[in-house]
């Protein structure tokens, strides 16, 4: 009898609280649509789309790059304000405070879980699209890049303007500079360079009363010390990042070579862990495991694919080469000399001679399902035991790896200058990839463990204790957050972060006590 009174009275409660955020997310949606008047003259009404809104989906959707956020069982945001200035955003971050509705902040939309756009408590999204301004200046050797411009769009800037300055990012040229840099942001020149928020000297960020700051010295050194690699989304909206341009030579060289184990895959491998990390600093070589049939029928073997990159012409390259790697017999025909722009699009996956205009598309059409883990490599791994990760890898058949080696630039800053931990000591990063195109729960599922299995697999071979990861490959099997409280927290945060994760905290309870900014895997606040 007790019991059933407590189970009525439950009950009574859990509908009072459900038809309590109904009427909240109902007055969210009309205070969004008449914002509170000190946000005017700026009225709204061309940038708040509700569901009931033609446009509504064709706007969420516009990025939304992974099949498996875009279903229509996909939670969906309440609205999306697609802000075109501070204003918009202020007033949007009021109504949000004032009905308890969580806020999603989209930039590029690339992120791994969907983070940006979808959620499992009621929220809205904040979309930067309109944000991508970038300014740059040669005087300065300097731009200013808007958190909703993408990869690409940089690139192309600093390309239109001087062709030997460059800068180092994603090999992606959709990334959204929000997301992309406040993760940390890797790519092909990081063993000269280090990544994107080494070379970042500025930012501005929004908090959530509305108030903006427009530099580094008004924001503090904290807050700026947290947005380079602790991801922003724990801390505020961030405006755009002030970054210093890198010298680029007028030609790089680029080259793919790929060699099955029957090829003799094996032996380079052994060879590439020792040499891709400690070779010279210009030369990025990327290894990439993917599947390709056999010499028999039906058989599949691994093709290691060595695909790389030296900051200088062919000869000079080769000339490293053949010093440091002679094993792989790299050719002059193999290499391909082109302007640092060029390579961008080489990188990305265009044939070689596509125009550089199609940088600026800004919105993704190819589409698939994906899921992505990552891992980080501190002892060469034994020929024996590649040899069982390749026997696993064709067991698994769908799950591919890309390992990018460290060393140079990154052993060199210390692991505390930014909130991205895996500095020396790293050999090399490993990233997993299994994408797929059919739709349906029960065949996502089957993928989903494949890769599990692999990376259960990889265990022995990775850091352990914690078992480091990457946020920018961001995973929310590592751990997530239910009930933001620090114990939860702390399981991913370490993986992302390690020692760095009890300075974010520190931040994150000094600037939000109310945790306010908050999402399936963000900052905890010290309770
Ligand atoms: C195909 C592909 C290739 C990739 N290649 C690389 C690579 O080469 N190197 C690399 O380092 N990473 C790479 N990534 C990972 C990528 O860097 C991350 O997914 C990154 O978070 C994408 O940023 P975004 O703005 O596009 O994502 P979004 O989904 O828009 O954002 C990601 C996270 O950042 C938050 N956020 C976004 N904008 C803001 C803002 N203005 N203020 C505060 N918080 C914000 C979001 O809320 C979310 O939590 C790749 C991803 C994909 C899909
Ligand atoms: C969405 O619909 C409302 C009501 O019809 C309209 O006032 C508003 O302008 C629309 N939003 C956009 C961005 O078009
Ligand atoms: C570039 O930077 C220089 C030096 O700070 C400054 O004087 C100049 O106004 C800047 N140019 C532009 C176009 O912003
Ligand atoms: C690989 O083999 C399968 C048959 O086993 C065949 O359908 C497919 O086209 C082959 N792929 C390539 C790239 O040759
Ligand atoms: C979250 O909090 C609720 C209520 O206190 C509790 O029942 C639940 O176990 C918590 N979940 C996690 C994952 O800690």
């Amino acid at each position: 009898m007790k019991n059933l009174l407590i189970i009525s009275l439950l009950l009574i409660s859990v509908s009072l609280a459900t038809s309590q955020s109904v009427t909240n997310q109902l007055a969210f949606v009309q205070c969004l649509q008449q914002p509170p008047t000190r946000f005017e003259p700026s009225s709204t009404s061309d940038v708040v789309y509700i569901p009931t809104n033609t446009s509504f989906t064709t706007v969420l959707r516009r990025r939304i790059p992974n099949l498996r956020f875009d279903k229509p069982t996909t939670p969906k945001p309440l609205a999306i304000v697609t802000a075109a200035t501070w204003s918009h955003i202020g007033a949007a971050l009021t109504c949000a405070r004032q009905f308890s509705v969580q806020v999603r902040i989209r930039s590029g939309g690339h992120d791994f879980e969907g983070l940006s756009y979808t959620s499992t408590v009621p929220f809205f999204v904040l979309d930067m699209f309109s944000f991508r301004s970038i300014e740059v200046n040669l005087t300065e050797g300097t731009a200013w890049v808007d958190s909703g411009a993408t990869t690409g769009e940089l690139y192309y800037r600093i390309a239109e303007k001087s062709n030997v300055l460059g800068f180092p990012a994603g090999l992606y040229t959709t990334l959204g500079i929000g997301g992309h840099f406040s993760g940390g942001g890797y790519g092909t020149m990081m063993r000269k360079y280090g990544l994107s928020v080494d070379n970042v000297v500025g930012s501005g960020i929004v908090d959530s009363n509305g108030n903006i700051y427009t530099d580094r010295v008004s924001m503090g050194e904290d807050r700026f010390w947290a947005i380079r690699g602790g991801g922003a989304a724990s801390f505020g909206i961030v405006l755009g990042y002030k970054i210093r341009l890198v010298p680029v030579p007028e030609k790089v060289t680029v080259f793919n070579v790929g060699k099955t184990v029957g090829e003799g895959a094996v032996d380079l491998i052994m060879k590439w862990q020792s040499f891709a990390h400690s070779t010279d600093r210009n030369l990025f070589v990327r290894l990439t495991l993917t599947l390709v049939n056999g010499t028999k029928p039906g058989e599949k073997t691994v093709l290691a694919s060595f695909i790389g990159m030296y900051l200088g012409r062919s000869d000079k390259m080769l000339s490293v080469m053949n010093r440091d790697f002679p094993e792989l017999k790299l050719k002059k025909t193999d290499c391909t000399e082109m302007r640092w722009i060029d390579s961008v699009l080489f990188w990305a996956g265009y044939p070689i001679g596509t125009p550089t205009s199609v940088l600026l598309e800004t919105t993704v059409t190819k589409k698939l399902f994906q899921k992505w883990k990552s891992d980080y490599v501190k002892r060469s791994i034994s020929r024996t035991d590649l040899g069982l990760i390749f026997k696993k890898l064709v067991e698994v058949e769908k799950v591919k790896m890309y390992w990018n080696p460290y060393g140079g630039r990154m052993g060199e800053i210390p692991s505390s200058r930014t909130p991205f931990p895996h500095r020396a000591g790293n050999l090399f990063n490993i990233e997993y990839l299994i994408e797929w195109s059919e739709a349906g729960d029960d065949v996502e599922k089957k993928y989903l463990t494949l890769a599990n299995e692999m990376y259960k697999f990889m265990a022995p071979y990775v850091s352990s204790n914690p078992r480091e990861a990457f946020l920018n490959y961001r995973d929310l099997e590592i751990g997530s957050s239910v009930n933001s409280t620090y114990q939860e927290g702390k399981i991913y945060g370490v993986k992302y972060f390690k020692d760095n994760f009890e300075r974010l905290v520190d931040i994150k309870s000094k600037f939000d006590d109310i945790n306010f900014w908050r999402n399936e895997q963000s900052i905890p606040v010290r309770k």
